[in-house]
């Protein structure tokens, strides 16, 4: 997590900078800072919290305390110590000199610290960062030049990196550095930027080169020189930014995550229309999927899991991808493993697939980022083309990935012959129903607004469901969790007698998802009575109205058991953001949390 920024031009870099940061801010919002190199000063400005704190900071300075054609920014995500001012980025040397921003986690900090103290650096701040200032400030002082400094420096550095740092002797040079995080140079008219994420280059660069891990970029107002850690150059050609600006707008929603939400109807179109656009011909042989991702896209693999089971007739297994590299795996070149990631960037899926590559084994990746560093590590790669998604919650890739899932376990079960074309081509126009579906309840918006205003004021829910309801109830509660900040926790409907019944009472209500198709379906609603029984207010969310007696019931278009997870995450989507912005929620970027999730 957390988000550099680097700008060397003609015009404010202070500008610049901040408007950069202003696009990454969903990489993290524990503080921000900048730092100007202009000639002879280096300034740096820091505010604790979010972008906004820093803003005003630079709002009122004179103005000739911000002048400046060359800069570097950052936005925290704490790892190492507090989210306080102290630990703040940028960090600099003890002369002033130097002054350097960082994305990532630097494993022997600790050793680094111990030396550096021993040679007399005194550190004034707990982050794993300042290590790197001073080791560079200790080649600087011992002659070396800027450039050389930092190669020096860089090679002594264990985990991950992505570095922006200016030095106040060369003005006219931003170095950046990349190891095991991203780091993307912009090419603009006579300026050029670095940045974490494309979405900071929006509007700014024409042109974009990758730097790839191991890499040390020296760059000028007009050049741009890269070389490995060993000093060797290379040669990389520039690439035309394809994103424009308006990407990443609210389009006249209150929040990003509405925007969002609305936006799928026309993303699952899309995908429909444009078809998988991979052979899978060659993945007819795999009877062993393993499905590793985290969070919300481990929901969406919860809930395909079962069609490539029943479809595909493979061995499935889904692992969340923390626990998928400290575990013993019978992973092989037997093995189809699916990464899923909406970023690209999950370090702990990154890791598990590289795990997963060591063992042989065949490596799907699903991601919205085709340019993100999780595709190095994929045999082969469906994009989800859901647009960014600028809303720390996920929900339009959540339905991208159930939609690429589905359409990747139908061409398998073609493929393996499992499924006859009538099936077949009956379950393709049921997913062609799914945008309208989609769109119904998004006209239904007032009505779920008006459950969701009901039950903002309770401390915690329980959500419950069976099957393939069950990943949709999973990811109903993460959603809640994440932006309301209400305990929400998910049950498989049989379960709930086996204890978590304890829970409930009147203060304590019960959010049920449905499907009538579903064998489980009577079963689950035997379930909802016993709720209700134990007097916890009960909310329906299915697509048949129940008999009984329950508190609220948000009504869903019919649709079958196997896709009905699509119809149900928008409904569960809006009921949580309803209860959020009733509560006065920091919708887009909730406390505590990142977008990119960077570290493992
Ligand atoms: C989703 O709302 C969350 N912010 C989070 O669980 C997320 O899905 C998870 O961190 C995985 O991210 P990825 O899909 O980018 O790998």
């Amino acid at each position: 997590m957390c988000g550099i920024i680097g700008y060397i031009g003609e015009s404010s870099a202070a500008e610049n900078l901040l408007d950069g940061l202003k696009n990454l801010e969903y990489r993290g919002y524990d503080s921000a800072g900048i730092a100007l190199n202009d000639n002879n000063r280096l300034k740096i400005f820091k505010a604790a919290g979010k972008l906004n704190n820093l803003c005003q900071i630079i709002r009122t300075e004179p103005r000739e305390n911000t002048v400046a054609e060359c800069g570097i920014g950052h936005i925290r995500w704490a790892t190492h110590g507090l989210p306080n001012l102290e630990n703040a980025h940028p960090h600099r040397s003890a002369d002033g000199n130097l002054a350097l921003v960082h994305n990532g986690i630097i494993e022997n900090y600790l050793e680094l610290r111990k030396e550096l103290s021993a040679d007399g650096y005194h550190f004034t701040s707990q982050t794993d960062t300042e290590a790197i200032v001073h080791l560079i400030d200790r080649e600087l002082k011992n002659g070396a030049g800027f450039e050389d400094a930092v190669q020096n420096a860089v090679r002594l550095l264990d985990g991950a990196f992505a570095l922006g740092i200016v030095y106040r002797q060369e003005p006219d040079k931003l170095i950046a550095v990349k190891k095991n995080a991203p780091l993307i140079i912009g090419i603009g008219q006579h300026e050029n930027f670095i940045a974490s994420d494309i979405a900071a280059l929006l509007g700014k660069a024409e042109k974009i080169v990758r730097m790839e891990d191991g890499e040390i970029a020296v760059i000028r107002r007009g050049e741009i020189k890269i070389t490995d850690f060993a000093g060797k150059q290379v040669m990389r050609q520039p690439e035309l930014l394809q994103l424009s600006a308006e990407s990443i707008d609210k389009g006249g929603y209150k929040h990003f995550m509405l925007k969002e939400i609305h936006e799928q109807p026309g993303i699952i179109r899309a995908l429909l229309a444009d078809g998988l656009q991979i052979d899978t011909g060659s993945l007819r042989d795999f009877n062993r999927i393993e499905i590793i991702a985290c969070g919300t896209s481990l929901h969406a693999a919860l809930a395909a899991a079962p069609l490539f089971e029943d479809w595909c007739r493979c061995e499935v297994s889904v692992q969340p991808a923390s626990e998928y590299i400290y575990k013993k795996q019978r992973t092989g070149a037997d093995t189809l493993v699916i990464g899923i990631s909406q970023s690209g960037e999950t370090a702990d899926t990154i890791t598990a697939l590289k795990q997963a590559q060591k063992s042989n084994a065949q490596v799907l990746v699903l991601t919205n980022r085709p340019d993100s560093s999780i595709v190095r590590y994929a045999d082969k790669v469906i994009t989800l083309q859901a647009g960014i998604e600028v809303s720390v919650a996920a929900t339009k890739s959540y339905t991208a990935q159930l939609l690429r899932l589905y359409q990747l376990a139908l061409a398998l079960a073609k493929d393996k012959n499992f499924l006859s074309s009538e099936e077949i081509s009956g379950l393709h126009n049921a997913l062609r129903q799914i945008p309208v579906k989609i769109e119904e309840i998004l006209a239904e918006e007032e009505k779920i607004k008006n459950v969701a205003k009901k039950y903002a004021r309770f401390p915690a829910m329980a959500y419950i469901a069976r099957g393939q309801q069950l990943p949709s109830a999973m990811e109903g509660a993460l959603k809640l969790k994440e932006i309301s900040y209400i305990n929400a926790c998910a049950y498989a409907a049989g379960e709930l007698k086996h204890g978590p019944i304890a829970l409930l009472d009147a203060n304590m209500p019960v959010a049920a998802v449905l499907c009538r198709q579903a064998p489980t379906y009577a079963k689950t609603l035997s379930n909802c009575e016993e709720a209700k029984a134990r007097k916890a207010p009960v909310i329906i969310f299915s697509d048949q109205i129940p008999q009984g007696n329950f508190d609220d019931i948000v009504l869903l278009p019919q649709n079958c058991e196997e896709f009905a997870p699509l119809t149900e995450a928008a409904a569960l989507q809006l009921f949580a953001y309803f209860i959020a912005d009733e509560l006065g929620r920091e919708i887009d970027q909730p406390r505590n949390l990142a977008k990119s999730v960077t570290v493992e």
